[in-house]
């Protein structure tokens, strides 16, 4: 939304939340404590804010003088009743909507920018007829591709935008939005169905390449061979292409999983138990790429690893975010908690409280308990082996001579992103794995 706020002066767009204390953080004169952490974000916000972009908790208010409505909330994955595990819980999309039929006004065009299950817009659509008469709604899909840690670039220059819906007025009109910016040959249009299937699709085809390259980077580690030289030889075929093909501890992000599984839900409820089963495979493959590289780190560790420290660096499920949903970080660190580790964590931009909560265990300094460092060499200091989890950048150049000299030998380094100068890592007295690399 500050994307469009900041491409088009002339739209005004209003953010809202029922979360106070949110609200109040994306309205904080300090732009370098808004919410979300994202490079670029608080150029954009600086530059709109004020001026065609509020932040505001007035829902109705805003819901009644809108000409257009986007529905961005929280789809997370069931934890309890039917589908538990795998289909969307769309509580949210329901009690928001409700609120949309209620306080809306005229007519109003409203779009799901949330990802659903395909169909929801008919559920939508189901909840909208019976507002009160005098108020007419147009739905459109519109799914988000940007990724976090990219979202600014991604949105100002988008491989493509997709709009799906049947009424072709409202169509254009979101259209005309995005034309402001994005080139028309980019805007691509489909019915409501193929537009909320696209984005389970598009995110079911990147997680499946991961978990294909991950499942390589095993072998490559049994039989010699680097899943890097795999990943650059096979990239360079143009049908194949070079991108997600990164091997590493899984992954992570409020997306790939829940996406798949709710594909996975779909295909059940469609009677295609095959396919769901084959998609399913990506996300166990997933889990067991994390559950592999705890069990080697305790296995290299003379099978024991109770009461060893172990610092752990990076926490978020990639670089340049603050996010930690579904992190690879979370399923490791607890198996080597579970195993009697006291872990010693650091990420530039996660905090304690984080930790905290995704644990489950508030710090502690004992045999299976956590704690946060404040820098690299803090976290290294008397540890039997540093686990490298996310590729931050500051990761890519640390100094092994002065990180080695801190560490109890026999010292490891395991390097689940191949992101450190293992050279100079080996140099420096540690012995090394990489993930990939046999
Ligand atoms: C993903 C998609 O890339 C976006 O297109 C989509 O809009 C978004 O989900 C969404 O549905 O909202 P995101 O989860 O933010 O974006 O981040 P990604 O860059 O896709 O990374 C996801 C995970 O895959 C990370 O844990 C990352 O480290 C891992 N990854 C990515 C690899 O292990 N190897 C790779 O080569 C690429």
């Amino acid at each position: 939304m500050a994307v469009i706020a900041d491409r088009c002066p002339q739209i005004q767009v209003t953010v809202v939340d029922l979360n106070a204390a949110r609200i109040a953080a994306w309205n904080d004169p300090d732009l370098s404590v808004l919410p979300v952490y994202e490079p670029g974000l608080d150029a954009v916000v600086g530059r709109a804010r004020g001026r065609n972009l509020f932040f505001s908790t007035d829902v109705a208010g805003a819901i009644a003088s809108a000409d257009m409505v986007f529905i961005s909330v929280n789809t997370p994955t069931k934890t309890r009743g039917v589908g538990a595990g795998q289909a969307s819980d769309l509580r949210w999309i329901e009690v928001c909507t409700r609120q949309v039929a209620e306080a809306a006004q005229g007519h109003t065009i409203v779009v799901e920018k949330s990802t659903l299950p395909v169909r929801t817009a008919e559920t939508v659509q189901a909840i909208l007829a019976v507002a009160p008469a005098g108020k007419t709604f147009s739905v459109l899909s519109n799914p988000e591709f940007l990724a976090e840690g990219t979202a600014i670039s991604d949105l100002e220059s988008p491989d493509r935008v997709l709009i799906g819906g049947n009424d072709l007025e409202s169509v254009d009109a979101l259209a005309a939005i995005y034309g402001h910016w994005v080139p028309a040959d980019r805007i691509l249009r489909t019915n409501l169905w193929s537009s909320e299937l696209s984005k389970l699709t598009a995110n079911a085809f990147l997680a499946q390449r991961i978990s294909s390259i991950n499942s390589i980077a095993a072998v490559c580690e049994a039989t010699g061979a680097d899943v890097r030289e795999v990943g650059k030889a096979i990239g360079t075929d143009s049908r194949i292409g070079s991108r997600f093909l990164k091997s590493g501890p899984g992954f992570g992000g409020s997306c790939f999983q829940k996406d798949i599984l709710n594909l996975v839900y779909l295909c059940g409820h469609y009677g295609l138990k095959e396919v769901a089963n084959y998609w399913q495979q990506v996300v166990e493959l997933n889990s067991w790429q994390q559950q592999r590289i705890a069990r080697l780190v305790v296995q290299k560790l003379f099978n024991t690893v109770s009461g060893k420290r172990i610092a752990l660096l990076g926490f978020a499920f990639k670089a340049d975010t603050n996010d930690t949903r579904e992190s690879p970080a979370i399923r490791i660190a607890k198996e080597l908690l579970e195993e009697g580790a006291q872990l010693a964590i650091h990420d530039p931009k996660v905090g304690s409280d984080q930790i905290s909560q995704d644990l489950g265990q508030p710090p502690g300094s004992g045999e299976g308990q956590w704690l946060v460092a404040l820098d690299p060499l803090e976290a290294c200091r008397g540890a039997d082996a540093v686990l490298i989890l996310t590729e931050w950048a500051s990761f890519r150049d640390l100094d092994w001579a002065v990180l080695a000299a801190v560490m109890r030998r026999p010292a490891w380094l395991f390097d689940a992103r191949a992101i450190a100068d293992a050279a100079a890592a080996r140099a420096a007295g540690l012995q090394v794995w990489r993930v990939g690399e046999g």
